[in-house]
């Protein structure tokens, strides 16, 4: 019989469900992992489960990609007669992507319990799809592991009662103090020790690159650091492909801008281990580069991970260049912001889940640090 089963979609997702995936199999829990087929290229799926130990999903229902409408609906159809036929204790899901949802969503209405980890973080900004995805799904779910201590308000400040909500600590960081001894060398990843001090990038975000004003602002900020110090651009297939459309790829080829295709857990982690700072609109990248200590600037006016502000190594700065290279001055000429490690991203948070839901399961509901 399958107690929990587990759902993960796109590319953030891994590395959150392989900490618990292997807790599980210690606890023991017996458990399924379904992969909806959000993200299918290899480079954003295939490689991940490799490098993290994750199992090979039981059940993957190969959605791929649409509008968020279609994708959404698509996931939604297909998971219903898996449910079915699994009839699983509880449904497990992990983040804020299109997948969290929709199986969340199925699950809540055939009256399966839905555990959602990662519960309760909120930027504020509806727009953001998935802020959406967050507050409709802490809303359908029973049980609510949060990753810092701002998302227990959040979640009463929404009529969620408290017996609902458990702070276990970070799932990603779990897996980035597992696997950081085997981070690839940046010269590796590279073919050769970079030359001069590197910034690493990531940029996806729709706000940011859909709108080709905002996406040539952050390309023109990108060539100006670039002067500074060599830019590494691991490049979403989004990214690219709407700077092609809107004729911004010569910014691209600016001298000192580095186009890398999107990079396996691994490499990426030994390149932000190494670089000077990271430059992101992610979510997850937030938190990694608060457990690594490497500064980090965030191009987005908002972020739901305000621990990675008050106490980590991450600045807001919007997708605006002034504020942008304000922040790269200061990092070039104090070294950055310096931060410490949040309270339990301590690679235990998998574990701690493990056991409360082994009780819970059971029939038991032990006392957890609320
Ligand atoms: C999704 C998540 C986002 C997460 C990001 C990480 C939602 C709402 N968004 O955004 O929270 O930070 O993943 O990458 O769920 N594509 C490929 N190959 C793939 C997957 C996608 O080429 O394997 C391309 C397709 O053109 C697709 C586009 O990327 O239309 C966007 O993919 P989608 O899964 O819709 O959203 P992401 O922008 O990746």
């Amino acid at each position: 019989m399958t107690e929990i089963l587990c759902v993960v979609g796109a590319r953030p997702n891994f590395m959150k469900i392989a900490p618990i995936m292997d807790a599980f199999a210690r606890q023991p829990i017996a458990a399924k992992l379904l992969h909806t087929g959000q993200h299918y290229d290899p480079a954003m799926s295939e490689s991940l489960f490799l490098q993290l130990g994750i199992p090979r999903p039981d059940i993957n229902l190969e959605v791929g990609s649409a509008s968020h409408a279609v994708q959404t609906a698509n996931i939604m159809r297909a998971f219903e007669p898996v449910l079915d036929a699994e009839r699983p204790r509880a449904v497990l899901v992990v983040g804020d992507v299109n997948s969290t949802l929709a199986c969340a969503l199925v699950a809540a209405k055939k009256n399966i319990k839905v555990i959602h980890v990662e519960a309760g973080l909120r930027s504020g900004d509806r727009a953001m799809p998935e802020e959406v995805n967050r507050v409709l799904t802490d809303q359908v779910s029973d049980l609510l592991y949060t990753t810092e201590r701002s998302a227990q308000a959040n979640l009463l400040r929404e009529g969620i009662a408290p017996e609902r909500i458990h702070f276990v600590g970070n799932v990603m960081i779990d897996t980035l103090l597992t696997h950081r001894r085997r981070a690839v060398p940046a010269e590796q990843t590279l073919g050769a020790a970079p030359s001069r001090r590197y910034a690493v990038v990531t940029l996806h975000r729709p706000s940011n690159v859909d709108n080709a004003q905002v996406l040539r602002g952050l390309l023109e900020t990108l060539a100006t650091i670039a002067r500074d110090m060599d830019v590494i651009f691991p490049i979403h297939p989004r990214t690219q492909s709407t700077a092609a459309q809107h004729q911004l790829t010569p910014l691209l080829e600016t001298p000192g801008i580095r186009l890398l295709p999107p990079q396996g857990y691994l490499e990426m982690l030994g390149l932000m281990s190494d670089a000077t700072l990271v430059l992101t609109d992610s979510g997850g990248i937030q938190e990694e580069t608060t457990a690594l200590g490497v500064p980090c600037i965030t191009v987005r006016d908002n972020t739901e991970r305000p621990i990675t502000i008050t106490e980590g190594t991450n600045t807001l700065t919007g997708p605006h260049p002034d504020a942008i290279l304000a922040c790269v001055a200061d990092v070039l000429t104090s070294g950055g912001k310096r931060g410490r490690t949040p309270e339990y991203w301590d690679g235990q948070a998998a574990v701690r889940i493990a056991a409360h839901l082994r009780a819970w399961l059971d029939g038991a509901t032990p006392d957890m640090p609320a």
